[in-house]
């Protein structure tokens, strides 16, 4: 087996091959409809009709897939991004520029399927890839908290670095995390990080 490859009762979890690409296409489009309610969003989603050639194609960049025999039920993927402003406060682009961030992205499990470990054992998998990647100074990503499962599950591996909900329901309420990356081969929850929140002007 390879090094990102890991088996979860009847699950496994493991960088994604192009046998895995139109599985996890679709758990990706269903949770933009079934679970965000605003479909596939162009501007936002562009890297879901080229998952072959953003994450398997590109070094720096990786694609895990949470699977069930043939079925891929999970995703999470990682790309060198920095956070977008507008929208998001300045200072975070200038905390997480593109070429050393490590962001995440798709991280998705399909309903029936989760509190098994799978998002957990994903992002665990790719943080062992950022470490072992050259280049990456930082893992990022944000959220939006309105999301079923979204908050519990990022506070339960990330830290919280930026706070910009307003208590709007009708709009993003949105918290950015960080997560350390390990030296070595740690586990994800034995290295829980001490990050100072982000200074806004
Ligand atoms: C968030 C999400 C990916 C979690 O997937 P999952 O495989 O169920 O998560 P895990 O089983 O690995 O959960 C790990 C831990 O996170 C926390 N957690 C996860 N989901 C939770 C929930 N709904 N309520 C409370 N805690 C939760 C728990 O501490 C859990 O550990 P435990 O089960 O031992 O208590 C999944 O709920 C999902 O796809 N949600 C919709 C899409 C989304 O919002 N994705 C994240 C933002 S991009």
């Amino acid at each position: 087996m390879t090094e990102y490859f890991r088996a979860i009762g009847d699950y496994d979890v493991q960088m994604a091959g192009p046998q895995h690409v139109e599985g996890a296409r679709s758990v990706m489009l269903d949770t933009f409809y079934r679970e965000f309610g605003y479909g596939y969003q162009p501007g936002w989603h562009w890297d879901v009709v080229d998952l072959d050639g953003v994450y398997l194609r590109s070094p720096r960049h990786a694609l895990f897939v949470a699977t069930r025999g043939d079925e891929v039920v999970g995703t999470t993927a990682v790309r060198a991004a920095a956070p977008k402003s507008p929208p998001h406060p300045r200072e975070l682009v200038e905390r997480y520029p593109a070429d050393t961030t490590a962001q995440l992205f798709r991280v998705y499990v399909r309903r029936e399927h989760r509190r098994h470990g799978l998002a957990r054992a994903m992002v665990e998998m790719a943080r062992r890839f950022v470490a072992a990647t050259p280049g990456y100074r930082a893992i990022y990503l944000h959220t939006d908290t309105r999301i079923d499962g979204a908050e519990p599950f990022w506070r339960s591996v990330a830290t919280e670095v930026h706070d910009a909900r307003n208590d709007d329901p009708t709009r993003y309420q949105t918290v950015h995390f960080e997560i350390p990356i390990p030296a070595g081969d740690g586990d994800l929850t034995a290295q829980r990080p001490v990050l100072q929140a982000v200074p806004m002007a």
